[in-house]
């Protein structure tokens, strides 16, 4: 399944991109950016940020319980991703408000 149309990035794409960083002795958090770093893709227009997101979490569930990455660095990548994915949330609620407000 085609993830990304712009760099034309599907889910075996992301899957395998994930193996390979989790794999690393210093995996960092597999943000989409790294991801599509790691790809040598680039966003452009974002309308799949929030399916690469989900598809990138849902991913690391998949290969953790396959026993294909490490579940300790899963678990930490999935906390950072956690509270990036909070702070996101927090900044769009008070850009609503912000809107709200300005009506
Ligand atoms: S669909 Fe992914 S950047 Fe446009």
């Amino acid at each position: 399944m085609i993830v990304c149309s712009c760099a034309v990035i599907s889910d075996s794409d992301l899957e395998q991109a994930l193996i390979e960083i989790m794999s690393a002795p210093d995996a960092p958090v597999p943000t989409p950016g790294v991801v599509y770093r790691y790809l040598s893709k680039r966003m452009r227009c974002c309308n799949c940020s929030q399916l690469v997101v989900d598809t990138i979490y849902e991913t690391l569930e998949r290969l953790e319980a396959q026993g294909r990455i490490c579940p300790y660095r899963s678990a930490t990548a999935k906390a950072k991703l956690g509270r990036t994915g909070a702070a996101r949330l927090r900044t769009n609620s008070r850009e609503a408000r912000l809107l709200l407000a300005a009506e």
